[in-house]
């Protein structure tokens, strides 16, 4: 039996018995607001103000035990338990109530090596594209007999061009990640899906920290990227954070942003292993507390682990930067078959 969801009042959508609520809204085309579909950003966080849903599996990351008892759910994890629930959403809904996505084939243009565990997937999309996709924006790859569908995010704006560029870590065990490592070619094709996601950089005037541990470097720079094109006057710092130095990518995209804006800065974290490139191993939090007394008034862009992300911003609150001046990307590896 299927049940029905109204959201702020103005979207309605079916879900099946048994479904994730923003599975369902999202496989009918209607976005709704979120980030890592995983519990750990809080973006897709909702009041139930009608009906009843079963909360599902939280890490307490993304809604405190007080939320849930106030009756706030996420909606990436929550189950609808009555025949009608109505949501209130916390965040707005990107690009307006019910904006839909774009599915399209697109073809393989290049698939190289970045690091020993990262290759630069850069697609050609079939057809032009009619979305307009922010920075920190993500997609999901259709690849041949795997399923569900993988998201990654977007390295850089896509253009009128219609040319995607995603980087992707292969993950152990992973399918997907492991196809397009081993089995993907130029010239083959795959199906995309997007754009999702509603990771931004804060609005304000204070300075701007972007934070990226491993690939979550994609939304980050790209975001950075963004703003500095368009004028952003900030002060900004990009902290990169790896393993070690073989895991250091994109080294020339940001000393080329370093070079064209004065406002901008990067740093580089070697967490596991001596480094030619930093000082001594040290985590995020580490650095952040070194070198910012107070956060207060900046605001900050994060993308990494789901545990990377809760490490640095649970550290930026303490340091006193305010919740809503963070935006954050988090990636948690999905289940594949
Ligand atoms: S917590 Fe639901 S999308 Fe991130």
């Amino acid at each position: 039996m299927s049940r029905t969801i109204l959201v702020n009042e103005a979207i309605r959508f079916g879900v099946p018995e048994g479904d994730i609520i923003l599975d369902a809204a999202l496989s009918q085309g209607v976005v709704l607001p979120h980030q890592c579909r995983g519990a750990s950003c809080g973006m897709c966080k909702a009041r139930v103000t009608q009906g009843t849903v079963d909360n599902g599996w939280s890490l307490g990351l993304a809604i405190s035990d007080q939320e849930i008892a106030e009756g706030f759910c996420l909606m990436c994890q929550a189950r609808p338990l009555s025949a009608e629930v109505h949501l209130r959403t916390v965040q707005p809904i990107p690009g307006g109530e019910g904006s839909a996505v774009q599915s399209f084939e697109a073809r393989v243009l290049c698939n190289t090596p970045l690091t020993p565990r990262v290759r630069r997937l850069v697609l050609q999309a079939s057809e032009p594209l009619r979305f307009e996709a922010q920075a920190g924006a993500y997609v999901e790859l259709a690849l041949p007999g795997l399923s569900p569908h993988r998201r990654y995010s977007l390295a850089t704006v896509p253009s009128s061009t219609g040319l995607i560029e995603l980087l992707v870590a292969r993950h152990p065990g992973g399918a997907a990640s492991g196809h397009i490592h081993d089995l993907l070619q130029p010239g083959d094709s795959v199906g995309v899906t997007g754009p999702y996601g509603t990771c931004r950089l804060p609005e304000g005037e204070g300075t701007v920290l972007g934070l990226a541990g491993g690939t979550g470097l994609a939304p980050v720079l790209s975001i950075m990227e963004d703003a500095l094109a368009h004028g952003d006057i900030s002060p900004m710092t990009l902290l990169f954070s790896v393993r070690d130095d073989a895991e250091l990518m994109l080294m020339d995209r940001l000393a080329g942003l370093a070079r064209a804006h004065p406002n901008f800065r990067y740093a580089l974290l070697v967490t596991e292993a001596r480094s030619r490139f930093c000082m001594k191993q040290q985590y995020a939090p580490s650095w952040l507390r070194e070198n910012h007394g107070s956060l207060a008034g900046a605001r900050a862009v994060i993308g990494g682990s789901p545990g990377f992300v809760a490490a640095c911003s649970d550290t930026c609150i303490a340091l006193g930067m305010e919740s809503t001046a963070i935006s954050a990307d988090s990636f948690t590896p999905v289940a594949q078959t």
